[in-house]
């Protein structure tokens, strides 16, 4: 018989971790863990831990193990990836896989080990790190292995990265705390601040999918959401337009447009004029933002664009990866 081993691309996220292998998704789960407090024991993990987020008892806690693209929860993390490794795999997990574990661009050695130890733990035979946005061009097939320069931006839950590529190198890049994550918080300070009604992030996040936008639209939309009064701590209902959201956005936006000119700007002018000519491909849940593109292609005077698998092409990409490792081996993380 054949020794056969998976090869998995994982996207491990800040919010979702993807995995998938050849050209197929095997899954997608949120990046999230249930804990029993007293006994500090793991329960649910991904899509049913986030299930319980909000509406737990208290004696369990809904961890997000990853803060920012880094791995802030060291054992739960392991746990949670053996767990979603476990889940594609069956339960004849005879062969252990060799993984390819995306990183935010620019982590440090320290963070990188981690995210290697957790690949080994994970019950993975060969672990290898790339970074997201090199994952992210291969994904999503851009032609990166000439010497004309590429420009990708993924807006993740976490963190926003932007990257110039070429080569199968990443050229300059730079990564922001400014993620979907931010994106939430702005909605949330605008509603206390504009109608004194304070809001979690669950509900900022579906105010910002369901009626949100980056620029103004021609249609707009108003949702009902339940708060809570700022002075009195009763609930109070507050309806919001798509207006209010796009106000509630420009701040963090502006700051996504602030990190994309400061790689522009450290980018051999070369570069730049491919980059124009081919414009800005946009990734992550963020891309999936009503507007982004015309906010972006405005802001940046170059034009962005929404690519096909927006939430699963840099799993896709890593998964490729694997296989091209030698070609990419000058730019996979060592640890
Ligand atoms: N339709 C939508 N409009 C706006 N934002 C969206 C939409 N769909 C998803 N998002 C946002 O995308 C973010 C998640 O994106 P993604 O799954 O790419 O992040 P991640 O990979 O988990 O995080 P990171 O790459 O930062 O570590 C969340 O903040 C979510 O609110
Ligand atoms: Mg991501």
């Amino acid at each position: 018989m054949p020794v056969f081993t998976r090869e998995l691309g994982i996207d491990l996220g800040t919010t979702t971790t993807t995995i998938a292998e050849n050209n197929e998704v095997l899954l997608q789960e949120p990046t999230v863990v249930a804990i029993v407090i007293e006994e500090q024991k793991m329960v649910e993990w991904g899509q049913a831990a986030k299930d319980m987020d909000g509406r737990a008892p208290e004696s369990i806690e809904v961890v997000r193990p990853l803060q920012f693209g880094v791995i802030a929860e060291y054992e739960i993390t392991e746990n949670l990836l053996g767990f979603l490794i476990k889940k594609v795999s069956g339960p004849m997990l005879i062969f252990r896989p060799r993984i390819m574990i995306t990183v935010p661009y620019g982590i440090t050695s320290v963070e990188s080990r981690a995210v290697h130890e957790v690949g080994l733990g994970s019950g993975s035979r060969e672990v290898f790190l790339i970074q997201q946005p090199l994952a992210a061009a291969l994904g999503v097939d851009l032609p990166i292995s000439t010497p004309s320069g590429n420009m990708l931006i993924s807006l993740g839950g976490g963190v926003t990265q932007a990257a110039v590529l070429a080569m199968n190198s990443i050229i300059s890049a730079d990564t922001s705390r400014t993620g979907g994550l931010r994106l939430d918080e702005g909605i949330i300070n605008f509603v206390r601040k504009k109608y004194g009604v304070i809001i979690g992030q669950p509900t900022a996040e579906q105010l910002k999918i369901r009626i949100g936008a980056a620029v103004l639209q021609e249609q707009q939309q108003i949702m009902e959401v339940q708060g809570q009064d700022q002075i009195t701590g009763l609930p109070k209902p507050v309806s919001l337009s798509t207006g209010d959201i796009v106000e509630a956005l420009q701040e963090p936006l502006g700051e996504i447009v602030n990190i994309i000119q400061r790689v522009l700007e450290k980018t051999p002018p070369e570069l730049i004029s491919d980059i124009i000519d081919r414009g800005v491909a946009l990734c992550g849940g963020g891309a999936l933002l009503r507007g982004v593109d015309k906010y972006l292609t405005k802001s940046l005077g170059i034009p962005a664009y929404l690519v096909d698998e927006p939430l699963t092409c840099t799993a896709l990409g890593a998964a490729r990866a694997i296989g091209m490792r030698d070609v990419l081996r000058r730019s996979l993380l060592t640890t």
